[in-house]
């Protein structure tokens, strides 16, 4: 027997989860728009890295499967016909009871029928890569919307879009431990907009095999301060280019508890929406150069919103002379730090105050107590800003009487996984700065 399926977006595609065999549910991507969908985390790439965002308008930081994604969902849109589930086989499943249970396995979801394989999945699951991007562990990712049948994101207040009840994000964090340094599932995330204006968070840990993720982290009950750590291992090539964390050797990477999801999520003062990365300025970007649209115009134009979106989208920009460094760390600092340090209980660090708010600024914060003559930003000297020793993690001088400082951000990041791109374009932008 087969039900449409309560949880497919205005971007219906044909998607037969039929009697059984959640193989036969191919996940099609669209072909239209499957420019790569080989590789999931092609896209990523260099999404978590500085030098992939790179400063430049086109620098998605994404590569081509996520192309696919949003592509598809514009294919997908074009050659719209019912997503069909069947929900007397798969009755957990995600697209069956968007709403219901989180199943303990990550199989029963229907979100990745194919895995090891996610490249492969439903047509209603649409892929996008924010830009900027956060910076995990330097860690591939790959992200889904899915949207309830027929429902679409209001995004009539440009700084608080609202996602219709039923609305779940999927996010999942790869490493290069895999076959040859192939890379591999470690963990999926997803958070739910259920009834009421409650958030959900769940997380999955994918097993050694990737043919299945068990689910660790369940918002209705458990620890709320329970972290899982994992061993990674970050070595691959970038652009040519040899990319790895802590020498290529294996670190230990943090599944977040629920109360660290909420730190970035929820509890700062001025969030804008819970869902931090899926608005008008990340999604004002093409995910290669070869796009002809934003990913914000391409959801656009296959009917995700209710407004269309505006003619000039909020972006990022600096006027300086610097070969893009201070552009770079503005968009770094949007993608890693703004979600906390947004102006509510924290230090503002947008864009447009980023360079008024720390350089000679002295240190505000209750819980972090620099040394005599530190500022967060002291011109010629990073060693002495706050900012910048933050941002290292590691080094921070030893807390002594009432001195301390913090590392930036305190959760998400391993002590040895800052990103050493953005670490050097603050210390030589700071070293720059006229004393
Ligand atoms: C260090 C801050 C931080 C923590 C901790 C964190 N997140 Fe996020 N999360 C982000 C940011 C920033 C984004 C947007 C950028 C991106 O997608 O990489 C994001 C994106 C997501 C997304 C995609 C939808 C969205 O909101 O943009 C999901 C799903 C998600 N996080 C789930 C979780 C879950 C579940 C936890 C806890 C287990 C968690 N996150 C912990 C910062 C965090
Ligand atoms: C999960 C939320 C979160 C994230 C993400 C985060 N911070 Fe913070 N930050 C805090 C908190 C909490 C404090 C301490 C505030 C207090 O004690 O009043 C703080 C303090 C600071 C301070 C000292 C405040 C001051 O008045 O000088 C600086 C500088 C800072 N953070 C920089 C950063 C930078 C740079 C990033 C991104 C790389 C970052 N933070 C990411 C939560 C966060």
């Amino acid at each position: 027997m087969q039900y449409r399926t309560p949880l497919v977006g205005a971007l219906l595609a044909t998607f037969t989860f039929a009697c059984g065999s959640p193989d036969q549910n191919t996940g099609a991507q669209p072909s239209g728009g499957n420019a790569s969908g080989g590789n999931p985390v092609s896209a990523a790439g260099t999404a978590g890295s500085m030098s992939g965002a790179g400063g430049a308008a086109s620098g998605a930081g994404g590569g081509p499967s996520a192309g696919g994604g949003a592509g598809g969902a514009a294919a997908g849109a074009a050659g719209a016909s019912a997503v069909v589930v069947d929900c007397t086989t798969a009755p957990l499943s995600l697209f069956c009871l968007p709403l219901g249970p989180m199943p303990a396995s990550i199989k029963a979801t229907g979100l990745f029928p194919k895995a090891p394989d996610l490249s492969q999945h439903s047509a209603s699951m649409l892929e996008y890569v924010p830009d900027p991007p956060l910076w995990s562990d330097g860690m591939e990712k790959q992200r889904f919307l899915i949207l309830p049948t027929g429902k679409k994101i209001d995004n009539s207040n440009a700084k608080q879009w609202a996602f219709p009840e039923g609305t779940i994000f999927v996010k999942t964090f790869f490493d290069d431990s895999g076959a040859a340094g192939a890379s591999r599932p470690i963990e999926t995330r997803l958070i739910r907009a259920a009834v009421g204006g409650i958030y959900e968070f769940f997380v999955y840990q994918w097993n050694a095999d990737s043919s299945d993720a068990a689910l660790v982290l369940s918002d209705i009950d458990g620890d709320v301060n329970a972290e899982i750590p994992v061993p990674v291992t970050i070595k691959r090539m970038v652009d040519g280019q040899p990319f790895m964390v802590n020498g290529g050797q294996p670190f230990m990477h943090t599944l977040p508890s629920r109360n660290a999801c909420g730190k970035c999520h929820e509890q700062n003062a001025m969030v804008a929406q819970t869902f931090i990365g899926f608005d008008e300025l990340r999604l004002n970007s093409k995910l290669t150069a070869a796009s002809a649209k934003t990913q914000l115009q391409t959801f656009a134009d296959a009917g995700v919103f209710t407004m269309p979106p505006p003619a000039v989208p909020v972006t990022i920009t600096d006027a300086s002379n610097d070969n893009g460094r201070l552009l770079r760390i503005k968009r770094f600092v949007f993608g890693n730090c703004v979600h906390c340090h947004n102006g509510g209980g924290q230090v503002d660090l947008h864009p447009d105050v980023f360079v008024a708010n720390t350089v000679s600024q002295p240190t505000m914060a209750q819980s972090v107590m620099p040394p005599p003559g530190w500022l967060r930003v002291v011109p010629g000297d990073p060693l002495t800003s706050v900012l910048y020793v933050q941002m290292q993690r590691t080094m921070l001088p030893p807390a002594t009487g009432n001195e301390r400082l913090r590392p930036m951000p305190p959760v998400g990041v391993a002590d040895v996984a800052a990103d050493q791109v953005a670490l050097k374009d603050v210390f030589d932008w700071i070293t720059a700065l006229p004393k």
